[in-house]
């Protein structure tokens, strides 16, 4: 018995001998870090509850010894780091960044190599990546694959899409983990083009809720120059892994020291708000980029773009099959009566924005090769500069600047992205002489010529370049299909959108679940904005196009709310002008809401159910509130404590009427005005698949008030 003791009490020695503990600024966050048997380990607790259980740490090189045993610690640091930063645009004007860091500096006894573990654990969660200093012994390597395990101390509640390497356009599905392998094959959105990794693998970021109500979120902060890591998850034991997006030959990435990889990033609360709030993912990310990015501002558009996406009109100017670059004279070709970017129909557009105060006006399907977009033939691509012959694009430019609106340029490179690249000076250098400042890019279709994967590192870099040059010629971008952001928008905020998530457009291609709009600010907008494209009034696609049966599952009051809720600089008003013009009443909510925050407030939250925010605009006294519903009635109930005490207000609340229903009464919406102060409360019943917006704007003079009631 003794002897047993002994041997316990020597384990247990051996194995914590090296253990560092680092706790976050307010002591709530703990890190554990350790070597077992020369292998590294870490654990996080919050509040003594586990939230990692103990984690191993390594990486699997190809062609060398791996990365993953056989470690010493030659040196820790431990150093605190606390800063207020201003970002270009955010969800609030301030944010802090205040962590506490422990760099472990390990070294491999056998194959004399250098690793660096960082850890930066924070109030709200943890990063930490592995650093490669220059030395002799590792030089250029190749990852093979990494092995960053992610133990869960139990069996969680999931909010999940599955992992693939192309896309992220998938519906969520709740479920538990040990659930996750059953459902997997269901998760898939038939002729979607959705292609699983494997029976347990999904994607980040992923958000978890625990037996014991504690919210956990895993994602990866600052993606460059690595491959997009997705988690595998080992049912048996609850424990992820990362698996990272090979390239053509089935490598992870190419490195040469001094290098790191991207930061994996765990964040974690007892509130559901502490995810929606946490500010980790861009923390990790490099300051800006730009020494000047005065050229950087929100875009409130509308677009020459859900006509085309629910089949009404098409991108394209002729019916002809197929088309080649350069070969086809399209003066000389039939036009197709159906095509939408034409010089008149685009004009009404910018006649619709100026009147109602957008900045500018997205058209699709305006540049030659359409006919052949989606890669029919791949031998034709697009060169990015040859309008059609209807689109004449310097009367639109003189026009649109006479209205003082901006035309958003639009880059569909159909995943054909060296013949992109090739084109990208002269692309941007035509924007620059037509006076765009910003482009929606497109990666549609299998990545040639090399048949990369969509968030491999070799498109991760293009992205990124695309960006940075873009930032050359002073232009903002706004890429779908992109990989899932990571917090970049910090270091280079022209990024001001992204897709990267399943967005409005499949409410055309069949519809997305009714929680969808509850989930994706958990999961998809932790890593940055996301160009959702909402507003649309018109929830029967049959109405423009009637072979079409597609429903748009929300209600109108709904659309509004995620104006509020999806945070974005960049927000599309996505549906008709015809169709606003039946509605002016509320889309004078869309005309009002601000795209820039002072101050962000989580009012009511839960994963899948429904969310409320409460927003202060950038430098202005109004505030907006967007709620999300999932597909159960609820009723919300929020304080308006936030507003200043000393003021008056005047809400206008547009909610859901007693009888909408995403489904059989979508349209149906109530829109009442109210005075309201810091004392003000509402009680609001939330429809099926709906929601409610409410514009709460400082009161001018005491006589507007006099006709309201008080709430
Ligand atoms: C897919 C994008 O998500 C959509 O917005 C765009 O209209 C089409 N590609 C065409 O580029
Ligand atoms: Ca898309």
């Amino acid at each position: 018995m003794k002897q047993i003791i002994l041997i316990l009490l020597a384990v247990f020695l051996f194995t914590t001998a090296f253990a560092e503990e680092l706790s976050s600024p307010n002591g709530k966050m703990k890190l554990t870090f350790n070597l077992e048997n020369g292998v590294p380990v870490y654990q996080l607790a919050l509040d003594g509850h586990p939230i990692i259980k103990p984690s191993k740490l390594g990486l699997e090189l190809k062609d060398a010894d791996d990365l993953m045993t056989g470690f010493s610690i030659e040196n820790t640091l431990t150093t605190t780091f606390d800063e207020t930063w201003k970002p270009v645009w955010g969800e609030s004007s301030t944010i802090r960044n205040h962590y506490n860091e422990l760099e472990v500096i390990l070294k491999q006894a056998s194959t004399q190599r250098e690793m660096i573990l960082r850890f930066r654990v924070f109030d709200d969660g943890l990063g930490f990546r592995y650093e490669f200093p220059e030395q002799n012994n590792l030089i250029y390597f190749v990852v093979k694959a990494e092995h960053s395990q992610f133990a869960m101390a139990g069996d969680h509640t999931a909010y999940w899409i599955p992992g693939d390497y192309d896309t992220q356009e998938y519906d969520y599905t709740t479920s538990k983990l040990s659930e996750i392998r059953a459902l997997m094959e269901r998760a898939i959105t038939p002729n979607a083009s959705q292609t699983p990794i494997s029976e347990t693998a999904v994607q980040t970021a992923l958000m978890m809720k625990t037996d014991d109500g504690y919210y956990i979120n895993l994602h990866e902060a600052a993606l460059k120059d690595y491959s997009c890591m997705h988690l595998e998850l080992d049912d048996k034991n609850m424990i992820f892994e990362s698996v990272l997006t090979p390239d053509a030959l089935g490598n992870m990435a190419y490195m040469q020291a001094p290098c790191s990889t991207p930061w994996r990033t765990i964040i974690a609360g007892k509130n559901a708000g502490d995810i929606l709030l946490s500010n980790i993912t861009l923390n990790l990310n490099e300051p800006c980029a730009y020494e000047n990015a005065d050229w950087i501002k929100p875009v409130k558009y509308v677009g020459v773009w859900w006509e085309m996406i629910t089949g009404k009109s098409t991108w394209s100017y002729t019916n002809l099959p197929s088309v080649k670059l350069g070969e086809t004279d399209y003066s000389k070709t039939t036009p197709n009566g159906t095509h939408a970017a034409n010089t008149k129909h685009v004009k009404e557009y910018i006649d619709f924005a100026a009147k109602h105060g957008f900045d500018a006006v997205l058209v699709e399907g305006w540049n030659e090769g359409w006919e052949d977009w989606f890669g029919k033939s791949k031998d034709y691509v697009f060169d990015f500069v040859t309008p059609y012959p209807d689109f004449d694009v310097d009367e639109l430019q003189a026009y649109a600047k006479s209205k003082n609106v901006k035309l958003m340029m639009h880059h569909e490179t159909s995943g054909s992205v060296r013949n992109y690249e090739r084109h990208l000076d002269t692309a941007y250098q035509f924007m620059v002489d037509h006076s765009y400042n910003s482009v929606k890019s497109g990666y549609v279709g299998d990545i040639i010529p090399r048949g990369e994967y969509h968030y491999g590192q070799w498109m991760v870099n293009h992205y990124l370049y695309a960006l940075k040059k873009a930032g050359d010629y002073k232009i903002m971008v706004n890429a779908h299909e992109a990989v899932r952001p990571t917090g970049l928008c910090r270091t280079y905020p022209n990024l001001i959108g992204n897709e990267s998530a399943r967005g409005t457009e499949y409410e055309a291609f069949g519809g997305n679940h009714p929680d969808h709009t509850t989930i994706l600010p958990f999961t998809r907008l932790l890593g940055g904005p996301m160009d959702y494209t909402p507003g649309i009034f018109e929830p029967d696609v049959s109405q423009y196009n009637p072979n079409n049966n597609s429903h748009v599952n929300t209600t109108i009051a709904r659309q509004l709310a995620l104006y509020v809720t999806m945070y974005s600089p960049l927000q599309m008003a996505a549906d008709l002008p015809e169709t606003y013009n039946k509605h002016l009443d509320a889309f004078q909510f869309i005309e009002d809401v601000a795209i820039d925050w002072d101050k962000t407030l989580v009012l009511e939250a839960e994963p899948g159910d429904y969310i409320t925010y409460a927003r202060k605009a950038k430098n202005s006294d109004n505030w907006f509130v967007g709620r999300t519903n999932d597909e159960e009635k609820r009723t919300s109930e929020i304080s308006f404590d936030f507003l200043d005490p000393d003021v008056k207000y005047i809400a206008t609340v547009y909610a859901d009427a007693k009888d909408a229903n995403y489904l059989t009464n979508p349209k149906a919406y109530e829109i009442s005005k109210y005075v309201v102060n810091s004392k003000s409360k509402l009680k609001q019943v939330c429809a099926p698949g709906g929601g409610y917006a409410i514009s709460i704007i400082k009161a001018e003079n005491k006589d507007e008030l006099k006709s309201l009631k008080k709430l």
